[in-house]
């Protein structure tokens, strides 16, 4: 039996047991019970562009010749996915060195999860070290721990991943004989935390990609959804950027059932990670209906619109934790992105506050699935306030705030 893929599997399928994505409901919670799911990273709904997707669809359709149908041209083509996409994406990424080497340099992908774990797959063998930032995206350290490489996590702080941390650990490796291959960082608002890497970081992170001789994979999957603050250079427009994979996906700023990510970097990389990929590519429909949204101007008018609306979100429910919670909770302010990353006061049991929440209809994501080292970190939880309205946000917040005071 090939344990490796079972194994991979297996992982998958419980990690989709963890929640349901459309409901928020959890294992073992009753159906209709959740009303507030605050745990889940997703889009309002009300904001996906129907009518607009109406007519694309109907124009694709109507200009339809067989590549729609088949995919390509060639292997290729059918692996890399449809060039016009690539094209439009292409010249979104804009300026960057790493863009000139165009549309193949491109591969669209089922997602942003897709292209992580096709890099993953194609980089990662039992017994490489690879490094996240702690705390990340569980789903980056279930992939690697499946194909038998071991996560080196990396503390964060409001700059982002400690480089200077990283620095000392690859030293500690190369002194006993092994090699980081691939460093995953969620540059911009970070899930669960909102931080973002600064400038001088990245620049320290894509010399140390040199000198140590490993791979960055940038994960851009919040970058779009900017608030204020700060608008810091993807890492593919700085020195270095030859040693970088950047993932993206419409997941985040459309809607997740699209299933259209991509990954960038230099062709001879994308011909690497393409090479094991036996599926077929992804939607030829899906990526024509993107390639028009996006070549139309039409993807930028829905960024402005959804950014205002889930920065005034971010507003509410900021001020509603203030309101509600008080100095139960503390957190900063996120600049961008999907959550806020909140601490308890030390005399709360953050177990009691995650149990009597959802048994009021509240569901936030305890901190332990960011890490993935078996630690404790109830003290620490996840709220997402991008996918409910603001007025069940108020409300949800404060039946969480009444749950804290029952959790002393
Ligand atoms: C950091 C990060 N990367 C990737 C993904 C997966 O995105 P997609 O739906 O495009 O596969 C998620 C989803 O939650 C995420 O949080």
């Amino acid at each position: 039996m090939n344990t490796q893929k079972y194994q991979r599997e297996s992982l998958e399928s419980t990690s989709r047991a963890a929640v349901n994505p459309s409901t928020g409901q959890e294992p073992g919670m009753s159906p209709g019970k959740v009303r507030w799911p605050l745990d889940l990273g997703l889009p309002d709904a009300t904001t996906f562009p129907r009518s607009e997707f109406l007519e694309l669809t109907e124009h694709t359709l109507a200009e339809a010749e067989p590549s729609l149908f088949y995919g390509g041209p060639g292997r290729a083509g059918i692996a890399r996915g449809h060039a016009g996409l690539r094209a439009a994406l292409a010249e979104r990424i804009g300026a960057a060195p790493s863009s000139a080497s165009g549309i193949d340099g491109i591969m669209l992908t089922s997602g942003a999860a897709h292209a992580i774990e096709l890099v993953w797959r194609a980089l990662l063998r039992d017994g490489d070290v690879f490094v996240v930032e702690a705390p990340t995206w569980g789903a980056s350290i279930r992939i690697g721990r499946a194909l038998g490489a071991e996560p080196l996590a990396i503390p964060m702080d409001r700059d982002g991943m400690r480089v200077d941390v990283l620095e000392r650990r690859l030293g500690e490796l190369k002194a006993a004989g092994r090699r980081c291959k691939l460093v995953y960082v969620i540059a911009d608002y970070n899930t669960p935390t909102g931080w973002s890497l600064s400038l001088s970081r990245r620049r320290q992170l894509l010399r140390l990609a040199v000198e140590y001789d490993f791979l960055v994979i940038e994960d851009r999957v919040y970058a779009e959804l900017r608030y204020d603050g700060p608008q810091l250079p993807p890492m593919s427009t700085l020195e270095g950027g030859d040693r970088l994979i950047t993932v993206g996906s419409f997941s985040k700023t459309l809607a997740p059932g699209l299933r259209c990510g991509w990954l960038s970097a230099s062709p001879d990389l994308v011909d690497v990670v393409a090479a094991p990929r036996e599926d077929l590519g992804s939607s030829q429909l899906t990526a024509r209906i993107l390639e028009h949204f996006v070549r139309s101007g039409r993807y930028d008018e829905h960024l402005s619109r959804v950014t205002r609306m889930y920065r005034s979100k971010r507003d509410t429910v900021v001020a509603s934790l203030r309101e509600h919670c008080g100095d139960t909770v503390r957190f900063d302010v996120p600049h961008g992105g999907m959550f806020v990353w909140i601490e308890l006061a030390g005399h709360v049991k953050g177990d009691l506050v995650m149990h009597h929440s959802a048994q009021e209809g509240v569901l936030c994501r305890p901190g332990d699935s960011f890490f993935g080292d078996g630690g404790n970190y109830q003290q620490w939880f996840r709220m997402a306030f991008t996918m409910v309205s603001e007025p069940e946000l108020v409300r949800g917040v404060r039946v969480l705030g009444e749950a804290i005071q029952r959790s002393t």
